[in-house]
């Protein structure tokens, strides 16, 4: 558990027990939901968070009132609890949420590939197989692979890929995946499972192999190369093993 986190959750656990107190002794319930999302956004502030979280965490208790007030009947939020919960593994286990490679970033790393011309590729952590299919339509020859550990992602992927003979997803956890067989691996994670994953890397990998990180550079490790996607605010952090 990195320092960051555990700060997180200490702050989480006094804010829920301060909302506890709060509901226990007030009976402007309306003020309070506004109350709520006015200390999240000035505790998401403080602990530095990215710009669009302050906006999220200001909203969201007033949001919840709101739509308190609109009748919505529960099974809606049933539904979309459970598509939250079978897109979100990767969140919960390794702080690792679903967000899609974007094309830009796509096309950037379809010039890798090519410099590298590569046998094998993995998406290791692979969403719905965006840059998966991708690839998988340009480089007709070279087997590519993902692992997806949540289950609704990894079965849209699997749809996506159903024309593509060269690709394939697995539903597994990355930790448990083999490496060696690969000479071209992607990720695009989060901070929090570099350093882990680099010792993977370095031991189950044979020399040469390349790793392509998007976006969560490995600390202290120099990358070969850094290529900033245009217009976007990704960098691809080059490393060969
Ligand atoms: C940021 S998304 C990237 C998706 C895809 N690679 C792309 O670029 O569009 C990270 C993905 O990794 C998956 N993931 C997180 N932890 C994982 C784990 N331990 N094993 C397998 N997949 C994992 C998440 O479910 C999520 O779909």
């Amino acid at each position: 558990m990195n320092q960051n986190f555990r700060k997180q959750i200490f702050i989480e656990f006094f804010s829920a027990l301060f909302v506890f107190f709060l509901i226990q002794n007030t009976n402007q319930q309306v003020n309070l939901y506004y109350f709520i999302g006015g200390v999240a956004f000035f505790l998401s502030v403080l602990v530095k968070n990215h710009y669009w979280w302050h906006f999220i965490h200001l909203v969201f208790m007033p949001g919840i009132y709101l739509s308190s007030t609109l009748h919505i009947h529960p099974i809606f939020f049933l539904f979309g609890f459970f598509i939250l919960f079978f897109t979100s593994k990767g969140a919960i286990k390794d702080q690792v949420p679903l967000f899609l490679s974007n094309k830009k970033t796509n096309e950037e790393l379809y010039k890798l590939v090519k410099k590298y011309e590569p046998k094998s590729f993995l998406d290791i952590g692979s969403g719905i197989s965006t840059t998966l299919v991708y690839l998988a339509k340009r480089f007709i020859d070279m087997k590519i692979s993902g692992v997806e550990n949540s289950y609704l992602t990894y079965k849209i992927g699997t749809l996506r890929l159903k024309d593509y003979d060269n690709a394939q997803v697995k539903l597994t956890n990355l930790w448990d995946t083999p490496l060696k067989e690969y000479d071209f691996i992607y990720a695009f994670l989060s901070p929090s499972p570099m350093e882990k994953l680099w010792v993977k890397i370095k031991s189950e990998t044979n020399p040469g192999t390349i790793f392509v990180s998007n976006s969560f550079p490995v600390p202290n490790v120099n990358p070969e190369t850094v290529i900033e996607v245009e217009g976007t605010n990704r960098k691809l952090y080059v490393y060969q093993v």
